[in-house]
């Protein structure tokens, strides 16, 4: 059932443009709309939090994410749409996987690393200036929010892929440690992602200041059209479509045969001007009746918030069990109570080929990353073989001077840097 989960979350700090509609919005629409999959989408207002302290910001984005998206027809019956701090049990989770990731997993991360480079750059004594914990810890947070409910297809830019790794790791952790209670998410990335150019040429992006909002105002959606970018020909020259933003962006929206016309203007020397006209009256036209629904919308907030709030009922009717077998697998109990969930998991005999191969590629990452100092020793030398036959050495005398429970640890462990480092022995 959750092995066709498909969850995102979007970070409640801007304004919806153009380039997140075609990149992200627009496919997970559609895929609401598909009965065959378990859509999750969430508006990740924690999230927001580490790059923006900024309240009124925060809560304007929200509304306008929450109303663009219902207002381009996401459907909320089959897919679960829902705010991220409308679950509390998602933070509790983040604590509980807190407490099993290690700080040297995080210190890897990207976003992390970038500002501590940034500092080294800058020449700051203190490389860590700036940096709060929850940008720290940040993959944490994501790693409960697809573990929460048991995601398996998790999309992302590549830029994101890390971050899954991780919550598989802490998932594997999870599993081996207490009990075999996480899916391990999957990133579900595009090979050739989509990147629009935006009013400057380089890509459209809220950190270049260079977007056309979705839903601005026909005024203010002419006004923009109006800045973007070209050369000096001058009308009756022939121009090269595929050098230009304004025939890039029409030919986003608009159908093949649409296009080839528009193309054999600019062949025939269409003046600047006009094809800006053009590219307005198209898109306007595409956005109207969605933009009408979007206004609509924040008119009358508070059907949006209705809808979140049907979300995150539906969306906790999978979260508070789940974290109640999570609590109850570390040890958070009532006083009376005896491990119910665990035992059961614990019992459960008839496991599937699938469920078996879960728990392993689980009982795997969680050793690795226990193992992850000698890993690292490997990876840093100069000669790696004869370092990890070195260590090899050391671990299987290890083995020999164990006694039962502890031996049957480190041979597994033992087992595992064989396979690791089998081009090295
Ligand atoms: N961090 C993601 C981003 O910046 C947003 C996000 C938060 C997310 N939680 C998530 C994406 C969980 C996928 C799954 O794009």
């Amino acid at each position: 059932m959750t092995q066709n989960r498909v969850l995102t979350g979007i970070t409640t700090t801007g304004t919806p443009h153009l380039g997140n509609y075609l990149g992200a919005i627009k496919p997970a629409v559609r895929a609401s709309q598909d009965a065959s999959l378990s859509s999750y989408f969430f508006l990740a207002d924690y999230h927001a939090l580490i790059k923006c302290h900024d309240p009124e910001r925060v809560a304007r984005s929200t509304r306008e994410i929450a109303a663009t998206w219902l207002a381009l027809g996401l459907d909320t019956d089959n897919a679960t749409f829902y705010r991220q701090s409308d679950i509390p049990e998602i933070p509790q989770l983040t604590w509980i996987l807190t407490c099993l990731c290690s700080k040297g997993l995080m210190n890897r991360a990207h976003a992390y690393k970038a500002s501590v480079d940034a500092n080294r750059d800058a020449g700051k004594t203190d490389l860590d200036d700036g940096v709060t914990m929850g940008l720290f810890s940040y993959p944490i947070l994501m790693a409960a929010d697809i573990l929460m409910f048991n995601a398996k297809h998790i999309p992302v830019g590549k830029d994101q892929i890390q971050h899954i790794e991780m919550a598989r790791d802490v998932a594997g952790r999870f599993n081996h440690t207490y009990a075999d209670l996480f899916v391990l998410p999957e990133p579900m990335v595009d090979d050739d992602p989509l990147t629009i150019s935006g009013l400057d040429g380089r890509k459209m992006s809220k950190s270049y200041d260079n977007t056309i909002p979705l839903f601005c105002s026909e005024d203010e959606l002419l006004k923009l059209i109006k800045q973007i970018k070209t050369d000096s020909k001058a009308p009756g020259e022939p121009k090269d479509a595929d050098e230009s933003t304004i025939f890039e962006l029409y030919s986003l929206f608009a159908s093949d045969e649409e296009s080839a016309d528009f193309r054999t203007k600019f062949e025939q020397g269409i003046g600047w001007g006009d094809a800006k006209l053009e590219l307005f009256e198209y898109l306007n036209n595409y956005l109207k009746a969605p933009r009408e629904r979007y206004n609509e919308l924040m008119q009358d907030l508070s059907s949006v918030e209705a809808e979140l709030l049907k979300g995150a009922e539906k969306a906790r009717e999978y979260s508070v069990p789940l974290l109640q077998q999570v609590r109850d697998a570390v040890g958070l109990r009532s006083l009376t109570a005896t491990s119910v969930a665990v035992s059961e998991e614990r019992t459960k005999k008839e496991k599937s080929a699938e469920q078996l191969a879960r728990a392993e590629e689980g009982r795997r990452r969680g050793i690795l990353m226990q193992l992850k100092p000698l890993l690292e020793q490997v990876e840093q030398a100069d000669d790696k073989a004869a370092v990890a036959q070195q260590l090899i050495a050391e671990k299987a005398a290890q083995v020999e001077s164990l006694k039962k429970k502890a031996k049957q640890k480190a041979e597994n462990e033992l087992e595992l840097l064989r396979e690791e480092w089998a081009q090295y022995l």
